[in-house]
């Protein structure tokens, strides 16, 4: 298929990266708005635009990669799908579950194919972890910690989107929802009740957000987002009869099973720089005439952004 892309920055490049290790998939044309003229040069073989209709309005685009800040993915969809795209949409997906409900929508109007880019549900490693423990690898799960945190070194400018309340900045949104998502898998997306707190930045967004989670059943989760320091990156499910412990969960290349104070270390890399993987799927939904993934539904996408505005809400009142 011929990818277009909607945006050209920091992780449109690893994207590349991968989509160019993907037989049959083809990086068609670029279209960014701040620096069209040093990508053509940098990408001669490539078509580049310096403005996202003219993109759109390409006949030989299959699909479309969005990958500009947060704030604009709903609008960047919308618009892509009205021109009869197929979308793969940068997570978060919206800000919000309005925004969400609205390119669902658009995405069921069209007939086109419409998935959020939350890639690690794709990643072998991180596929086989979760099939191991829902097989009942360590007994009944009780309680699970995820923890992403890394200090930005983004600034409030037009250059740096993390920090700035304008682009949809802030941990929850950026590093928050892969935590949320690996609970998720074993818990749901619909806490009995939760508890969240945070440190805010300079700027007003949350710059450090902790979450403790209960889903009932005795089914307890704590997770962390951070842009202002280093956390210890990891996901770790915990059951009666052992742990499984996911290092660097969100890009996960290998896992560890700990029972009675071993640990088995299963490696199980991805291809390329990882993204590769969620592009297989849409490439084999789309092919099979599919206008979502059974992987991250379009529903998934939904329920992520109702528990992010819930959690914001509690931290913005
Ligand atoms: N899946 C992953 O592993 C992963 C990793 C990082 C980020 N992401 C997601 O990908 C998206 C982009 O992240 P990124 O780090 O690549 O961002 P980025 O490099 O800061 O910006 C991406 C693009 O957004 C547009 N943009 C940036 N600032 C803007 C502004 N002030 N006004 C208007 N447009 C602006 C630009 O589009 P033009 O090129 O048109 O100028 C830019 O190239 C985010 O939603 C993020 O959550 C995903």
């Amino acid at each position: 298929m011929n990818w277009g892309f909607i945006g050209f920055g920091r992780i449109a490049r690893k994207f590349l990266e991968s989509l160019n290790a993907v037989e049959g998939e083809v990086a068609y044309a670029f279209a960014s708005r701040s620096n069209a003229d040093a990508l053509q040069k940098e990408f001669p073989e490539v078509k580049v635009y310096s403005d996202y209709d003219q993109l759109l309005a390409d006949p030989a685009i299959d699909v479309v990669y969005i990958s500009t800040t947060h704030n604009f993915h709903c609008s960047n969809t919308i618009s892509a799908l009205r021109a009869g795209k197929h979308v793969l949409c940068e997570k978060p997906m919206g800000i919000s579950s309005d925004e969400i409900l609205e390119m669902k929508e658009v995405a069921e109007e069209t007939g086109c194919f419409l998935m959020e880019a939350m890639w690690m549900r794709f990643l072998p490693a991180y596929r086989e972890a979760i099939t191991r423990v829902k097989a009942g690898e360590i007994g009944e799960v009780k309680y699970m910690t995820a923890s992403f945190g890394f200090r930005s070194i983004d600034k409030l400018t037009t250059d740096g989107r993390l920090l700035n309340p304008d682009l949809a900045g802030g941990a929850l949104y950026d590093v928050g929802v892969y935590p949320l998502t690996i609970v998720s898998d074993l818990f749901g997306w619909e806490p009995e009740e939760f508890k969240a707190h945070a440190i805010l930045s300079d700027t007003g967004v949350d710059e450090t957000i902790q979450v403790q989670l209960d889903f009932g059943g005795n089914r307890l989760a704590q997770v962390v987002g951070s842009i202002g320091i280093h956390t210890n990156k990891e996901a770790c499910i915990y059951g009666t009869e052992g742990y499984v412990r996911l290092p660097f969960f969100w890009k996960a290349q290998s896992y560890e099973v700990v029972k009675d104070e071993q640990v088995t270390t299963f490696d199980v890399p991805y291809l390329a720089t990882g993204y590769a993987h969620e592009i297989q799927e849409v490439s084999k939904c789309i092919s099979e005439g599919k206008t979502e993934s059974n992987l991250f539904t379009l529903n998934d996408s939904l329920m992520s952004a109702r528990l992010v505005e819930s959690i914001l809400s509690t931290i913005f009142k």
